[in-house]
């Protein structure tokens, strides 16, 4: 198991390049790819902490997510190739019919407890599993997203990877940031080298502390080649314009690559509009991360009516 688990994520996804932009280059590092069903930073995140799970001997893996969660999908995915019995504490309260991603990982066979929104926020991890009968002793716990060092160290991997497909590093990496460890795993593959630019798909100005706060708890050195943009979250988290609609659709038509409406949708819109604006170097190389997120795309289409195509 964990051979194979070291072999498929050894794999590097490939970088694509854009076609007709002027004045530099842009690619997608296509971590959508790495995966059918532990797709994008997902799979980044969990590759050490599946390791360290069986190393620690635990079979079972429980973690915490909203009802589209695409951390709570890929944990259930994973679990299944992988030989985990999976357990998913959901924000709020359970809802008929259940939303595509539930069906998913309940299909995966992870079993599901629901708390409610406001101890879902306020309660520790531990008080929150007491509360609903758990013995977190039982399971090897992944935080709400997956993020902690080592899902940052899984991240920090794609640097290299992407230094070997360039022969050389892009002037910036752009990554979304939901809870801003994707973002830190790159800052922590650069070492101080080329740049990072994060996206923030949330309203408010606290992921820079978070961003940095989580390079200090990993050992990172304070490094400074790295900035979050807030200026494209559309209203905040999961919130959209028809402009980000009709930004997502037809970049599909002209790339092929599919988008999601929460995360790389955001970010690649935002991409854009900074290199119109001028935000990259003349010249330049710049390289966005596709980060999967795609399996919510399903349940977004069901909620808001068949959006995006
Ligand atoms: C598809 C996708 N992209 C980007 C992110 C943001 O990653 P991070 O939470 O590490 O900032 C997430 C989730 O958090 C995600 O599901």
């Amino acid at each position: 198991m964990i051979n194979l688990l070291e072999h498929l994520a050894n794999e590097p996804s490939p970088l694509q390049e854009l076609p007709n932009i002027r004045n530099m280059r842009l690619f997608v590092k296509r971590d959508d790819l790495l995966h059918p069903d532990i797709s994008g930073n997902k799979w980044r995140k969990l590759k050490y902490n599946l390791l360290e799970a069986r190393r620690l001997g635990f079979n079972k893996l429980l973690t915490f997510g909203g009802a589209y969660s695409n951390h709570l999908a890929a944990v259930a995915a994973a679990g299944k190739e992988f030989g985990f019995s999976t357990l998913g504490v959901v924000r709020g309260e359970r809802a008929l019919p259940q939303n595509p991603t539930l069906t998913y990982v309940e299909g995966c066979g992870m079993e599901l407890k629901y708390v409610d929104r406001a101890n879902f926020r306020n309660k520790s991890h531990i008080s929150l599993l007491e509360s609903i009968k758990i013995n977190p002793d039982e399971y090897y716990i992944l935080p709400e997203g997956g993020s902690n060092c080592l899902a940052v160290k899984g991240c920090a991997e794609m640097v290299g990877e992407i230094e070997r497909q360039l022969g050389g590093l892009p002037g910036c990496i752009c990554t979304a940031c939901g809870t801003g460890a994707t973002l830190a795993g790159i800052v922590s593959g650069l070492q101080g080298r080329g740049a990072a630019l994060g996206v923030s798909v949330l309203k408010g100005d606290f992921l820079k502390i978070e961003v940095a706060g989580l390079l200090e708890k990993c050992g990172q050195a304070p490094f400074q080649n790295w900035q979050i943009n807030g200026d494209y979250h559309f209203g905040g988290y999961a919130k959209f314009t028809p402009g980000l609609i009709d930004f997502i659709n037809s970049f599909k038509q002209r790339t092929g690559i599919p988008l999601d409406p929460i995360y790389t949708g955001k970010l690649f819109y935002a991409v854009f509009d900074l290199v119109e604006k001028g935000f990259f170097e003349k010249g330049s190389t710049v390289v966005l991360v596709h980060t999967g997120g795609l399996q919510g795309v399903v349940g977004f289409n069901e909620r808001f009516g068949n959006l995006i195509a």
